[in-house]
Formats: structure tokens, C-alpha cells, sequence
């Protein structure tokens, strides 16, 4: 017998972490995710090519309105806010995906884009630990995974500093970007994350 998760989850109120807001996106955060979007070096190891400002507009639109996690397949994509100092008004920085892979099996994937210009600073991790600890302490879930290219060194450390484990590796099971690529996969369960968190 599994604990079911505590669904629907609705993303209401902005979370703040020590340094970032977490929130839904609204279309006035079109230009700040165009600079990242719109990166070759970001897009490298994503399932999308860079995008135009008009296709990021029209995503930044659809995500806006991805508020509830209910059933399979529905998502957050949630704008990581750089809080402003002095002079240096706030922005977004990236962004923190998450969608319910299996209600049934009480699963989700985690995913994460952060602009380069802020890279290096461990923002990444902070988002993605409010969004595990939605994950496992408000929803429930049994576990979360990750799947990354495993050429995407960033990545790999990423899921390692927030304790996920790998879990999988196939070997060139998907074209992508003009060659077969690897794809590596990365999980956690709740009991692992409580452990590590309490
Ligand atoms: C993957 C990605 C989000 C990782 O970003 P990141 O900034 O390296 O990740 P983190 O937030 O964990 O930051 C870790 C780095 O910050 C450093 N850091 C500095 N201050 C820190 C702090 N206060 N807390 C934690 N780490 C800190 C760490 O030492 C580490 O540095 P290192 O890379 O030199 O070892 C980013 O590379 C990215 O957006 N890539 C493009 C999109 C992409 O490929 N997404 C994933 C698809 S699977």
C-alpha cells in the first residue's frame, strides 16, 4: 500500500528561498528568459533549439498558466527571481521545471535552466531543493528523477550536490542534435531526501 500524493498541488504564492523567489511566470518575464532561451551554449544539452523572442513569448504564456500538478504529465516551469540589490533591479535568472510523471507511482522529474551570467553561484541547487521539498514534503511523492546528457558535466554535479543517485545510463538511445546521444538518469526517493533535510 503506497501513501498516495497530496493532489491536486495549485503553486499559489511566490516561495522564497534565502536569496531567490521562486513564482509562475507572467509575459513581462519574456525578455529576461529570451536571454537565456535564446543561447546556443544553454540549449545545447536541451530537448529545444535556441528560441526566437515570438516562440519564447508564447511559451512564457503557456507557463504561466501550468499552476496545478493533478495528473500525469502536468507541470510547473517556474521563474527563478533574482531578488534586486542597490541599483541592480531584479530579474529572472532561469528557471525550475517539474511535472508529475506517475500519479499511480507516486513519481515526478525535476529539471533546471539558469543563465550563464549567473551560473557558478549555486542558485541552481537552491531552486531545485524548494522545488524537491515541495516534491517530497507537500505533495508526498515517492520519488523524483532527473534525465540528463551525460556530456552535460553541470548537470550530472548538480543532481550529485542534491543528493540524487544515478541510476541508469543507455547507451546512445536518442538522435538528438545531429547524433545519437546517452542518456543518463538520476533519482531520489522521499525517504533519501527526509534523511538528508531533517
Ligand atoms: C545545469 C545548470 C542549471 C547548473 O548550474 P550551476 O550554477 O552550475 O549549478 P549550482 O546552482 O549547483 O551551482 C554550483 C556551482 O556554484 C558554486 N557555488 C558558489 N556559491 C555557492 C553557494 N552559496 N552554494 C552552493 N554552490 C555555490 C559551486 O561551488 C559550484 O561551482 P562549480 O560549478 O565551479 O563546481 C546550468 O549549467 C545550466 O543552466 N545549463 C544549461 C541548461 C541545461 O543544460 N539544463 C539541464 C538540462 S538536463
Amino acid at each position: 500500500m503506497i501513501d498516495s500524493p497530496v493532489l491536486p498541488f495549485v503553486f499559489g504564492e511566490p516561495l522564497h528561498t534565502e536569496r531567490l523567489t521562486l513564482r509562475l511566470m507572467t509575459p513581462a518575464d519574456t525578455d529576461d528568459v529570451y536571454a537565456y532561451q535564446s543561447r546556443e551554449d544553454v540549449c545545447r544539452y536541451l530537448l529545444f533549439d535556441p528560441r526566437t523572442r515570438d516562440e519564447v513569448a508564447t511559451k512564457v504564456a503557456e507557463h504561466s498558466r501550468a499552476t496545478t500538478l493533478e495528473m500525469d504529465g502536468d507541470y510547473l516551469q517556474l521563474a527563478v527571481e533574482l531578488a534586486a540589490t542597490g541599483d541592480v533591479p531584479g530579474r529572472v535568472i532561469g528557471d525550475s521545471y517539474f511535472t508529475i510523471t506517475s500519479v499511480e507511482n507516486s513519481h515526478g522529474e525535476i529539471g533546471w535552466t539558469l543563465h550563464p551570467d549567473f551560473a557558478g553561484h549555486g542558485y541552481a541547487r537552491e531552486a531545485a531543493a524548494a522545488v524537491l521539498a515541495i516534491a517530497f514534503e507537500e505533495i508526498g511523492l515517492h520519488r523524483v528523477h532527473a534525465e540528463l546528457d551525460p556530456r552535460n558535466h553541470s548537470s550530472v554535479a548538480l543532481c550529485k550536490r542534491l543528493g540524487m543517485r544515478e541510476e541508469a545510463f543507455f547507451v546512445e538511445d536518442m538522435y538528438f542534435k545531429g547524433g545519437w546521444a546517452d542518456t543518463g538518469v538520476y533519482g531520489i526517493l522521499r525517504k533519501e531526501w527526509v534523511g538528508v533535510n531533517s
